[in-house]
Parts: C-alpha cells; structure tokens; sequence
C-alpha cells in the first residue's frame, strides 16, 4: 500500500533504529548513500565509491562557487558538505527527520562549515521556501537542487518536482541521483515481485511504485523542467551493490539467527535486494528550469 502523505512513523522506522543507526554512522561514516565505481577500479573501496559519487553530482550541477543549491533530503548532510567544499557551493538542506538535523548540524560545526550550509525541517513535497522564479523571492531562488537517493521516498514524485520547480531560479539546474525500478512494480516477474514489494513497503520506499527508469523523464517534463541528460549509471553502482552484497551476508546471516532481524532492517534489505538487482537502475538525471 503507498502511502498518500508524508509517513513520518514509516521512515523513523528506516533510519531511527539502533541498528539503523550504528550502521549508518560507523560503517558509512553517515552517509546514507550508494557509490560510483569506474570500469578497472576495484569495488571493495566503499568510501571512495561514496566520494565519486558524491563528485559526480557536483559535476552535474556545474554551478560556479558560491551558487546556492538545495539538498532535499539532506540526511546527516554528508553531501551537503561535500558539495561545499569540494565545489564551493552553499547549500541549504531539509530533512524530515529531525535527529538526521540535528546530526547535520552537528557535524557541520565540527567540521566548520556551519556558515556554508544550513539545515531545516522540510518535506520537499512542501518546501519552506518561496517561489525562486518570482521578484522578491529569496534572492531570486535557488541555484541548484538535488536530491541523493531521497526521490525513492516520495509519496507524490509529481509534486516534489513542482516543488523544485517552484524554488529554482530561472536557468536553476536539477540533479537526481537514485533507484529505481527498470519498469512497472506490478508487471516484473512475480518472483521478483514477490522481494521487491515487501521491501519498498518496509524501506517506506513508495516512490518505487509512482515512478519507474521510463517514466521520470516525462514528470521531469510534466513539472516544467527541461531534461538535459538520463544517464543510466547502473554499471557504475553495480560494484558497490556486488561488495556490499559480499560485505554483509554473512553478518546478516548471524544477526538473523541469533539477534531480532527487525532491528537491522537497512542490512537485511541491503543484502537481500541483491536478488532482485536486474530489475533495479540506478538513474542521474540532469535537468533545468528554462530560463526566462
Ligand atoms: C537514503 S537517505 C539519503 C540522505 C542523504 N541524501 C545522503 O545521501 O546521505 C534519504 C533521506 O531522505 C529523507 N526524506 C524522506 N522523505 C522526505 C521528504 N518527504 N522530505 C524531506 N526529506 C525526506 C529521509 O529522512 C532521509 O534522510
């Protein structure tokens, strides 16, 4: 069943969890994100996979230091920071989790970038923002807008992009980067279907179900964006789902029989998704707000 509204209780579940949370702090060093790997590198440098991809993002927005860019769905704002100082940009990040804020803010004082990036409590299906492309909005909008790994989320993808429409500037650049099903849920295979669709419902990953690897060029369109690339990036992500896969089988296997599985949902999905890999992209999606 997807949920039609922002299931706050669903996604406390995801990232709240102790599990969850150990996890994401200690072995991905808070991000809460996949990697990008290029063909003759090896797929076990995780850290480094995270780094690429965290740059090809950057690259994708290609905005001159200084720009303004939001992150929706900023997580504890690892990529936030990395796109302020790897790329000079200042970047304002929501989350609807407010621990995930207060993790953000946290580790951007530590790290001196508090001045460069700031975080708010926000759905991007509803962000506390005014319009970009309207005089007097906030100082003309936004520059950039991305969302890593966040769209798979969504209760209303059509939505959310209007809403980054809503707050880009005229000529503002749109980066997507995330999963996504090959086709429609309900027409892959029925074993396929039969991982899948407990795993979108557990991960309150809904998103999966509203949008598919043929369907968001067209919202993209649909929400006024002009699409300049979908670059089907799957082949660079794989390695990072094949070492990850290899990573924590077995920790998953042991965790399963002798602790509670609930409380490690992220690794179990992590690893048993790995079945269902073939009917999974990974998509970066580049887009602008035509400009005036
Ligand atoms: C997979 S994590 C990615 C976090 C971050 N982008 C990163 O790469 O580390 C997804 C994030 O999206 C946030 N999120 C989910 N739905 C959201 C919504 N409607 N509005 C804002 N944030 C949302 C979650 O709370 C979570 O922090």
């Amino acid at each position: 069943m997807v949920a039609q509204e922002l299931d706050l209780t669903a996604l406390r579940r995801v990232y709240g969890r102790a599990g969850s949370r150990w996890f994401y702090t200690r072995v991905a060093r808070n991000a809460r994100h996949w990697g990008w790997t290029e063909p003759g590198q090896s797929k076990w440098r995780l850290w480094r996979a995270q780094r690429q991809l965290q740059d090809v993002l950057g690259h994708k927005l290609a905005l001159p230091a200084g720009s303004r860019v939001l992150d929706a769905g900023c997580g504890a704002g690892v990529v936030a920071r990395a796109m302020a100082t790897r790329f000079g940009l200042l970047v304002t990040g929501v989350d609807v989790l407010d621990f995930h804020l207060a993790e953000a803010r946290r580790l951007s004082a530590r790290a001196a970038l508090a001045d460069r990036t700031d975080f708010h409590w926000g759905d991007y299906h509803e962000l506390p923002f005014p319009d970009g492309g309207l005089d007097g909005g906030f100082d003309g909008g936004f520059d950039g807008a991305y969302s890593m790994e966040t769209l798979v989320h969504s209760y209303h993808p059509a939505r959310a992009l209007a809403e980054f429409h809503r707050v880009l500037r005229p000529g503002g650049r749109l980066v997507l980067l995330g999963p996504m099903s090959t086709g429609p849920v309900d027409q892959l295979p029925a074993p396929a279907r039969a991982l899948l669709e407990p795993y979108l419902d557990a991960m309150a990953m809904g998103g999966a179900l509203l949008y598919h690897a043929g369907t968001l060029p067209q919202l993209l369109a649909g929400a006024g964006f002009e699409v300049e690339e979908s670059l089907d990036a799957t082949p660079y992500y794989l390695p990072t789902t094949e070492a990850v896969h290899a990573y924590f089988r077995l920790p998953w296997e042991l965790l399963r029989r002798l602790g509670d599985p609930a409380r490690w949902l992220n690794l179990r999905s992590t690893v048993e998704m790995y079945a269902v890999r073939e009917h999974i992209a990974w998509y970066v999606h580049t887009a602008v707000k035509p400009p005036r």
